[in-house]
């Protein structure tokens, strides 16, 4: 994919596909097309005057005009100025990619959105995300790709002043390594459990440390008897595929602030011997879509050369059975030193997340440290399938992860972590459960983790189980153009790449 911007008017832009928009309330004030109109002869106005365009959100209007150098114009509807957010510019944007590739055009246009007072910077940034985000697809195996030739192959930002010509350039660059790195965490989370496997994760992980230049550590299950984790361990026991901790570490600012990560990357969740329903374990093959999304931050955060410390931990391996896997009952030590009451081995993401915090606050240093994992049915039933939940012992953490949410469309939202949940988890036999029953079941699993936070380490925990994938009969009611139908969304990379951008600003 190409992406060029380019400083023209708009009627002399040479394009197959020339995209525009207008706002439903101020339909009449369409001065940016204004030479454009004169050259077609006042047609936008014309179809504005009877009512043919009304700029309601995701209306498109298709023209095939004649004076200018463009041979098609799309005009989209922006809806109400009031309600526009930089989020319906990448919904837009993957409308009219979609649009185009259906129709098999191959290079389109698209104008500035200077009619919509934005930062130019991140207007090219969305733009681009709309685009890249709207046309993936997951088609590897498919015999016969769905139009496999239709592929756009360029995208031109058009503005009128080339004074923020500059801004268009880097904000669109920016998109594009947005995007591929969420793209990447689509294809990780689509592939099925026996392709995905840790050893795999680990070879891909090994990748993007090559490409990028960033430090990476494996470490295989012997390393992990000597450091104790026996409650990742227990999780592995029952599988045939060796687990793995991917440590990764970028250094773009020695000195400056650092951030750690900690993915939850289940390669696939049967549930061990507390064995999920088949319903419930048809997807499961995505419970590793916070190690992607660490991956995937990773990855932008060193492609993008953001001058800050990132130190990224994937903990890998599968929940299986077998007449080794761990039981329900069971007593794990964790590396923490603290015992652990299985009460249930579906509650597995927390007991590979204890010691993978125990282990990257033994070796790393970090000013903020986030987990992100697909971790409970709960978050589910709490926020539903479009925002994650968030748990944190510092505010300043969720104003950045907040705001990072509100501007990349992955919003999160915080639920208490108040020490009155801890009853839950109380024990007979060992220092912690690893289950606290039905009722606040996202919270529950987040006071678990906090016990393997030390006292004053600023720690934000990230729950995406209801937004790592979208299903068909969900999208029906989602309606988001830039997220797949089906499948991984990719969540977390933009968010986290935001987050760790803000915070360490
Ligand atoms: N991987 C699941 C959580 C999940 C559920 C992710 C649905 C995505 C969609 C996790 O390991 C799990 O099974 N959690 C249990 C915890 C329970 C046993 C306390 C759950 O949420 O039911
Ligand atoms: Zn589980
Ligand atoms: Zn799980």
């Amino acid at each position: 994919m190409e992406l060029k911007v380019i400083s023209q008017p708009l009627e002399e832009v040479k394009s197959e596909f020339l995209v525009i928009t207008v706002f439903e309330d101020e339909i009449n004030n369409i001065d940016y097309i204004q030479s454009l109109e004169k050259k077609i002869n006042g047609k936008i106005a014309k179809l504005i005057e009877t009512g043919e365009v009304k700029g309601k959100y995701r209306e498109f209007t298709i023209l095939h005009p004649e004076g200018i150098e463009a041979t098609r114009i799309l005009i989209m509807g922006l809806g109400k100025r009031k309600d526009f957010s930089l989020d319906r510019i990448r919904s837009i944007t993957a409308n009219s990619a979609r649009y185009a590739r259906r129709i098999d055009i191959k290079e389109m246009a698209i104008h500035d959105f200077s009619n919509c007072n934005v930062d130019p910077t991140e207007s090219a940034e969305c733009i681009v995300e709309g685009i890249l985000l709207g046309m993936y697809r997951f088609d590897k195996y498919k015999s016969k790709k769905k139009h496999s030739h239709k592929k756009l192959k360029t995208i031109q930002i058009v503005t009128a002043n080339p004074d923020i010509a500059e801004q268009l350039e880097a904000g669109g660059k920016k998109g594009v390594v947005l995007s591929n790195s969420a793209n990447f965490v689509r294809d990780l989370v689509n592939e099925p459990g026996s392709m995905m496997t840790p050893t795999r994760f680990s070879e891909l992980a090994q990748e993007v440390a090559t490409d990028n230049g960033v430090d990476i550590k494996i470490l295989e299950r012997s390393d992990m008897q000597k450091e104790g984790m026996g409650a990742f361990l227990a999780v592995s026991q029952g599988s045939d595929e060796p687990p793995k901790m991917v440590i990764m570490e970028y250094k773009g600012n020695p000195g400056g602030k650092t951030i750690g990560i900690v993915g939850k990357g289940v390669t696939f969740d049967s549930g061990g011997y507390d064995i999920k329903p088949a319903a419930g374990m048809l997807r499961m093959y995505a419970d590793m879509g916070g190690a992607a999304a660490t991956l995937g931050t990773m990855k932008a955060v060193s492609e993008l050369k953001l001058p800050i410390n990132l130190v990224a931990v994937m903990s890998l391996t599968e929940n299986m059975v077998n007449g080794n896997a761990f039981k329900p009952s069971d007593i794990l030590t964790s590396m923490s030193g603290k015992t652990i009451e299985v009460l249930n081995t579906d509650a597995e993401g927390r007991l590979v997340l204890c010691d993978s915090l125990t282990y990257i606050q033994k070796y790393y240093k970090t000013d903020a440290l986030v987990d992100i994992a697909t971790l409970t049915g709960a978050a589910i039933i709490a926020l539903g399938r479009t925002v994650s939940a968030t748990l944190t012992n510092s505010d300043e953490l969720y104003d950045h992860l907040y705001k990072a949410g509100e501007y990349s469309g992955e919003r999160v939202w915080r639920l208490p972590l108040y020490e009155e949940y801890r009853a839950q988890l109380v024990s007979d036999v060992a220092d912690i459960e690893n289950v606290g029953g039905r009722s606040a079941g996202t919270i529950t699993a987040a006071i678990f983790l906090k016990d393997f936070v030390d006292e004053d380490q600023d720690w934000i925990h990230i729950d995406i189980a209801g937004t790592a994938m979208m299903e068909e009969e969900i999208a029906r009611y989602v309606k988001n153009p830039y997220i797949p139908k089906e499948g991984g969304t990719g969540t977390g990379t933009r968010l986290m790449f935001h987050f760790v951008e803000s915070f360490c600003n």
